[in-house]
């Protein structure tokens, strides 16, 4: 089974149209105007909503994007800023947090959700909410809300490579490596080396692992990685190493190599991933459903079910009844 991303394709151009579809430019909330030029964006998001940020982020890297991943959003924010909040159930309250405090704040909104309270806070207001298609759990439904926030973006910021970043989805469908990595994997703890600039695909993938998975991962981004996680090679733990390599500069694609060859030299647990795509949204969209299907298979190996989050459930039941932050 492949959990929808089978999907991927039609549903990352199903979603791009619809948050074009909505050009928030022409909006007014009360004073808050939305025809502007932001001197940054803000997502906020948590889990499998809020890695849309980082791959934004990574994405469009020549922009002010700044990803948030807690309740109210940062001080310094204004209403030069423009925030998207991304919520796949829409009942994040970290995300419906942070959308509310921007709002009273005079800081314009976008909510990118498949509905729930945050679209039902954010509409009730008056404020713009794109509403994607379902998926089987919200990390599934990657495309369908990072595709969705593109599309908005698409009226403030100009967004490289949307058709090739879908095209390249079938490259990652048609790839025999998830079965091939995820025997590699079974058993240890992955470590997984990824160059700054690109560092979402590997965030996305330790998310996947501990979701799907249910296995926890370690995400080494160089060069910071070459001051610290590198040292861990010099002991023989239960940990297979992953090395995520893409083009970003030729210094990280230098660096990459560097450390593949130190890693190499203490351990012949080594597998290196090269990404596909000419920017750096192609490489993330692939890598993150390339290595997707990894954690699937992984599960496979295990016996468990992909769908099944229970902490997270748990834990979202236990905050369920606590207010936002006051300030
Ligand atoms: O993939 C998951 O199930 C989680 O990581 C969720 O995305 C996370 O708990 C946040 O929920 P939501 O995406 O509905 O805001």
């Amino acid at each position: 089974m492949l959990y929808g991303y089978e999907d991927w394709p039609k549903l990352s151009l199903e979603s791009f149209k619809l948050g074009k579809e909505l050009n928030p430019r022409s909006l007014r909330v009360g004073s808050i105007r939305y025809d502007f030029e932001p001197t940054s964006v803000v997502i906020t998001g948590m889990g499998g909503s809020g890695i849309v940020g980082d791959i934004v982020r990574d994405s469009l890297w020549s922009y002010n994007i700044i990803v948030h991943k807690d309740f109210n959003i940062p001080k310094w924010v204004d209403s030069r800023s423009l925030v998207i909040a991304v919520s796949y159930s829409g009942e994040t309250l970290e995300t419906i947090c942070g959308a509310l405090d921007a709002l009273k704040r005079g800081i314009p909104v976008v909510g990118v959700t498949t509905g729930g309270r945050l679209a039902s806070e954010l509409e009730g207001r008056g404020a713009p909410v794109v509403k994607v298609p379902k998926a089987i759990a919200p990390r599934f439904g990657l495309p369908n809300l990072l595709y969705a926030v593109l599309g908005v973006l698409s009226h403030y910021l100009s967004i490289p490579e949307i058709d090739e970043s879908i095209k390249i989805q079938e490259d990652a469908l048609k790839s025999e490596l998830p079965g091939r990595l995820a025997s590699f994997i079974r058993g240890h703890v992955p470590m997984i080396f990824v160059p700054l600039g690109l560092q979402a695909v590997a965030y996305r993938f330790k998310n996947d692992l501990n979701e799907n998975a249910k296995t926890p991962a370690v995400v080494a981004v160089v060069p910071e990685a070459d001051h610290n996680d590198i040292v861990a090679v010099m002991l023989k733990h239960p940990v297979k190493y992953i090395i995520i390599r893409g083009r970003t500069d030729d210094v990280h694609d230098y660096l990459m190599r560097a450390v593949e060859e130190v890693v190499r030299s203490y351990s012949s647990d080594v597998e290196v991933i090269e990404l596909k795509g000419s920017s750096r949204l192609s490489q993330e969209v692939y890598g993150s459903m390339l290595l997707g299907l990894v954690s699937i298979k992984l599960a496979e190996l295990y016996g468990i079910d992909p769908v099944r989050t229970d902490p997270i459930n748990t834990l979202k039941e236990k905050i369920k009844g606590i207010s936002c932050p006051s300030n």
